[in-house]
């Protein structure tokens, strides 16, 4: 089955707009979780302009589904990450000045430091995964450093669909088809997100090689209309018939 992670960071920002205790990202959670997700996703940033230190120590004593914890590659996040041992943490690049996670990271270009980066935290026991474009010079170098997860990229085929690129979509699908396979057959676990909206979610739930998505910003927007349990319901209910058609 293809597990669903709830990402909730922006349950924090709408939190922070105001400075209030509210609406609060572990309540989020535990309704995700009545909902049917699968696992809880939080984006640590190194400005924390949604989730904070304290919704990572709330979120460890008050889940029961597992965290995957995502952060930059620094000593910080890194002391962070052992101090609470989540699940699984997935490394990614982080911009200060940009709006959301951009690109993948370049694994490839900076093998050893990674390499020397996740060792702590594969002995610490949490699930190192790694956020790449699928791109297959990065995928190789995502095995090679003993990663047991890569999430791939799924920002670009979002964005192309809606601009209503079809061509350069259905390409761009192409390439994480292409992507998921190579890194199943070098045995590394394969993850997708970012961007992914009830209608971009069917034929990247369709990729056979694929054992979650991480889904965030789209779902916390439509539980404005919906509320959270009904959307990630649907979201699960479009991943479910991708699977089975
Ligand atoms: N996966 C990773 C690695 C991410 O950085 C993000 C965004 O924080 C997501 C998934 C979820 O993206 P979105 O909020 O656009 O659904």
């Amino acid at each position: 089955m293809l597990r669903l992670g709830v990402n909730i960071d922006h349950v924090a920002t709408v939190r922070n707009a105001r400075g209030t205790p509210w609406p609060d990202p572990l309540r989020a959670a535990l309704l995700a979780e009545a909902a049917g997700a699968d696992g809880i996703t939080a984006h640590l940033r190194e400005d924390r302009r949604h989730i904070s230190d304290t919704d990572i120590a709330r979120l460890m004593d008050g889940l029961r589904l597992p965290l995957n914890l995502e952060m930059a590659a620094t000593a910080e996040m890194q002391a962070i990450a052992l101090r609470h041992r989540p699940h699984a943490v997935c490394i990614v690049p982080e911009k200060r000045e940009e709006r959301t996670t951009e690109g993948g990271l370049d694994v490839a270009g900076e093998e050893a430091r990674l390499g020397d980066f996740i060792a702590p935290l594969r002995a610490a026991g949490c699930r190192v995964s790694l956020f790449i474009g699928h791109d297959r010079r990065q995928i190789e170098a995502a095995a090679r450093i003993g990663a047991a997860v890569v999430e791939l990229h799924t920002g670009a085929y979002c964005d192309l669909d809606t601009e209503g690129r079809t061509a350069d979509c259905a390409a761009e699908l192409d390439g994480l088809c292409a992507g998921a396979a190579l890194a199943a057959s070098l045995g590394l676990e394969v993850h997708a997100g970012h961007g992914l909206t009830f209608d971009t979610v069917g034929p990247v739930a369709a990729i056979p090689e694929l054992a979650e998505l991480n889904i965030g910003h789209f779902l916390i927007a439509e539980s404005i209309f919906t509320g959270l349990g009904p959307a990630i319901g649907e979201m699960r209910a479009r991943m479910d018939a991708a699977r089975q058609g």
